[in-house]
């Protein structure tokens, strides 16, 4: 064997060490213990939203990030399902709010399927909760309403944004959402940008714990009308 070919195959051999180094990680001893306070059902509020209430206001008291950052999973008419960050803007007894872009990936799977779910994690709490139900599009009125009150530069953004498609210039772009941000003209909601709201059929609230005896209780239902059930960890 020449040379070339030998150093060629000890590259080649190097690259595959560093390739599988980089990717391969075993996470199997990963884990930490929590001392939170437990779960059980003479605590938990019998109204869901009851309940999401108090935690989201211990998050919003005892977390480091968003604690209305979640996770929003969709599934088209292809049956793929898609999860992504968004922030939950309003609750109250009827749904959760976000808002998007109607034209996004997500905007067009809940146009073609309109289940979707909504996670939360609270690491510092070590809470999880799962809502699961239908959605549809708020009034044009109440997105205009949020829509005002976002800073400028962010409904310029959300004019301008072709949100989930291909970007063709990053420059391009932000030139344009600082042109549309500094002149003084209104910046008036566009038609395919407004809120969403999921009103939930299902709610689980996992409560970590110690040694890995986790409390989660389910509660199935709509509007004031709802059942509890605690599940196994
Ligand atoms: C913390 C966080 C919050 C976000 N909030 C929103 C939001 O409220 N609305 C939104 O459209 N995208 C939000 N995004 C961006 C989305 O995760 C996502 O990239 C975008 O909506 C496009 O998703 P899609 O292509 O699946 O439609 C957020 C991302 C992060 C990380």
């Amino acid at each position: 064997m020449g040379f070339d070919i030998f150093f060629a195959l000890v590259i080649k051999f190097n690259d595959f060490l560093l390739y599988n180094s980089m990717i391969e990680k075993e996470l199997y001893g990963m884990r930490r213990d929590y001392s939170p306070k437990p779960l059980n059902i003479e605590a938990i509020d019998k109204n869901p939203f009851v309940q999401f209430d108090l935690w989201f206001r211990e998050a919003t008291e005892y977390e480091d990030i968003e604690a209305n950052a979640m996770v929003l999973s969709t599934v088209g008419k292809e049956m793929l399902p898609s999860s992504r960050m968004v922030l939950l803007k309003k609750y109250f007894q009827y749904g959760f709010i976000f808002f998007s872009n109607y034209k996004s990936h997500k905007g067009k799977q809940m146009e073609e399927n309109n289940n979707a779910a909504l996670l939360f994690f609270w690491p510092k709490t070590m809470r999880q909760v799962r809502i699961e139900g239908s959605v549809k599009k708020i009034a044009a009125s109440e997105s205009d309403e949020y829509f005002k009150s976002r800073p400028r530069e962010s409904m310029a953004s959300a004019a301008l944004s072709s949100q989930s498609m291909q970007l063709p210039s990053r420059e391009i772009f932000d030139a344009d959402v600082k042109r549309l941000s500094e002149c003084t003209d209104e910046i008036k909601r566009p038609e395919h940008w407004g809120g969403y709201i999921v009103e939930p059929v299902l709610f689980e609230f996992w409560q970590g714990g110690i040694n890995r005896a986790h409390d989660r209780f389910r509660f199935t239902g709509k509007g004031s009308q709802w059942k509890v059930v605690r599940l196994y960890p």
